[in-house]
């Protein structure tokens, strides 16, 4: 088992990812959205900028939008001879021009987001019709063993919750995939490494949550983590007969 940790350890380290199936699970949404090369993408919660950096290697336009100032100056360094473009931003709130993305993306960031309905308009001005929102969520899949006051990801549902906020924002589903059986190993796994990592790496969820989530994370790890919950992965997409209206976003940084 230590062995595996350290493993998960590296993975992290060396591709900056924070959710639990790492380069892997972000390539495998990433085709499930089946977007052309140069495709114009907003990655929501991009955290350290592991899966934004896997996009751009994987042909797509990132720009890597995150609430916490630290989490963009990482994301932006990493590669300083070609800086990724950052925007910091609370997700429901965009500073960004309608219909100026191809698509959006999100791991493990939409649980943390209280107004997930306003995140979603958002997302629908944002998005070019016939654009599309991928998003790998948390499920609850047995409300009697997760408990929202004892994990950072407060706001996460049954899958029928979830697709009913999709039905009711301006995106349409365009393919449903259950993950549970892939996170339950992988998430275990992630979640008992990030405890271990969160004091060296500095995750900031905002700041209060950071040392709540270590404090709780070490009580029962089997139990309030992924007792109840499952995986859900969610490709969605902006209706062609929408607006079309284009601007320019003035809140991108590259440097
Ligand atoms: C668990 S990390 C995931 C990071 C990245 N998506 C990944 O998979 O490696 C969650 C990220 O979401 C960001 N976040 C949380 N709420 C947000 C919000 N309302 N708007 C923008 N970013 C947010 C956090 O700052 C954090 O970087």
């Amino acid at each position: 088992m230590e062995h595996r940790h350290r493993e998960v350890i590296q993975l992290v380290r060396r591709h900056e990812h924070i959710h639990p199936g790492g380069p892997a699970e972000t390539m495998e949404l990433w085709q499930a959205m089946d977007l052309p090369m140069g495709a114009r993408v907003l990655d929501l919660g991009a955290g350290f900028g592991g899966p934004a950096h896997w996009l751009r290697g994987a042909g797509a336009d990132v720009v890597a939008l995150d609430l916490e100032q630290a989490n963009c100056r990482r994301c932006r360094g990493h590669n300083p001879e070609l800086p990724m473009p950052t925007v910091r931003a609370d997700a429901v709130h965009l500073p960004l021009a309608d219909a100026s993305f191809d698509g959006a993306i999100a791991w493990c960031m939409l649980g943390f987001v209280p107004d997930q309905v306003r995140l979603l308009q958002e997302l629908g001005r944002v998005l070019r019709p016939g654009g599309r929102f991928g998003v790998d969520v948390y499920t609850v899949r047995d409300a009697s063993l997760y408990d929202p006051g004892r994990t950072p990801m407060r706001y996460i549902h049954s899958r029928e919750r979830w697709l009913e906020l999709i039905d009711a924002s301006p995106l349409t589903l365009s393919a449903e995939e259950d993950l549970s059986d892939q996170y339950a190993d992988a998430y275990r796994k992630f979640m008992v490494n990030l405890k271990v990592q969160i004091p060296s790496l500095r995750v900031r969820f905002g700041r209060e949550q950071v040392a709540d989530a270590v404090t709780r994370f070490s009580r029962n790890v089997n139990e309030v983590l992924f007792g109840g919950k499952g995986g859900l992965r969610l490709v969605c997409e902006k209706p062609t007969g929408s607006s079309s209206q284009t601007g320019r976003d003035e809140a991108v940084r590259t440097l």
